[in-house]
């Protein structure tokens, strides 16, 4: 599950080329960042730890930002072809070669899954705005389990839940741990909210019209007050919901995919965890989530 990790200043990484060509996130590649990649001021980051709704966040802000176009789409039911590519094409991740070659990226919005700590410095500097989604850990570690059992080679045995637990729990997990990797966001946000916008995942699902409204008003695309617009932003939700993102992305089988679809979208629920964890598993994560978390005003 977590082979051939390696503890690189403080987080958990792949050595080499993992994955796909497009999207490595690896030690090498994360080092030549910190030296080649330039921000400029008008980039916003969408960063998360894996597994947390980043796809979500990268519709929604591809979605906000280019609502114009989405506003022709003709047949309002069906998925604009925009949004069908959105998670990885239009918002591409930070953590790939093309990034170094192309350091002057053309799109302003450019997915992360770096730590704070290990961000280019060039992004703190040029005070560009960094948006960051976090998720229930408990909710995270299913989903990512899932996850890893899906995407490997049908000659690995299954992944066992137990082993999973035991190395995500210690922290042990690409881009990990993922209590750190939060911590990092978090404390950044409290001291710099006007430039690190922290969203949880949870919020979004509970009360995603005053969410969506509040990501727009950040990355510099607000709606107005007006009760009509309301209209407006229940469209972009909709468009980025499970169950429309989940089957136009289905729809698009001529984009070739780094990650299977079904891979991608799983539930999409709140709480899915507790139909697989112990309840002494439910009390360790509970457990570190409360000592880690202490004092930065998460909870869940
Ligand atoms: P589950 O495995 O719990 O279903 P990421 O995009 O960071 O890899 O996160 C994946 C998780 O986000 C998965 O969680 C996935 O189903 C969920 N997800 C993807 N699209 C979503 C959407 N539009 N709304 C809510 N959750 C979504």
């Amino acid at each position: 599950i977590n082979h051939n990790l390696y503890k690189y200043e403080g987080f958990w990484y792949h050595q080499g080329f993992w994955f796909h060509s497009n999207a490595s996130f690896s030690i090498e590649v994360i080092m030549a960042l910190q030296d080649e990649f330039q921000a400029q001021p008008s980039n916003v980051f969408l960063a998360s730890h894996p597994k947390s709704g980043t796809t979500w966040l990268k519709a929604l802000a591809f979605a906000i930002v280019n609502r114009a176009m989405l506003k022709n789409s003709t047949d309002s039911n069906t998925v604009h072809p925009l949004l069908t590519t959105s998670s990885h094409e239009c918002v591409p991740f930070m953590e790939t070669q093309s990034f170094l070659n192309n350091p002057y990226h053309a799109n302003d919005l450019i997915a992360t899954h770096l730590p704070y700590s290990l961000l280019p410095k060039s992004i703190i500097s040029s005070n560009c705005r960094i948006v960051y989604i976090c998720r229930n850990p408990k909710d995270v570690f299913i989903s990512f389990w899932h996850f890893m059992d899906k995407l490997r080679d049908n000659l690995s045995p299954p992944i066992k839940l137990e082993d999973a637990f035991e190395l995500f729990s210690r922290g042990v997990s690409p881009n990990g741990s993922c209590w750190d990797h939060v911590v990092g966001y978090r404390k950044a946000s409290l001291e710099r909210p006007d430039q690190v916008l922290f969203l949880f995942y949870e919020e979004m699902k509970k009360d995603p019209k005053n969410e969506v409204r509040k990501l727009a008003k950040f990355i510099g695309y607000p709606f107005s007050e007006e009760e009509d617009v309301d209209e407006e932003v229940e469209k972009i939700i909709e468009l980025c919901s499970f169950e429309k993102l989940s089957k136009a992305n289905k729809d698009a089988e001529e984009t070739p995919k780094v990650i299977p679809n079904d891979v991608l979208f799983r539930k999409g629920e709140v709480g899915d965890s507790i139909n697989y964890l112990t309840m002494e598993m439910v009390e360790i994560l509970d457990k570190i989530t409360l000592e880690k978390y202490d004092g930065l005003d998460i909870s869940f």
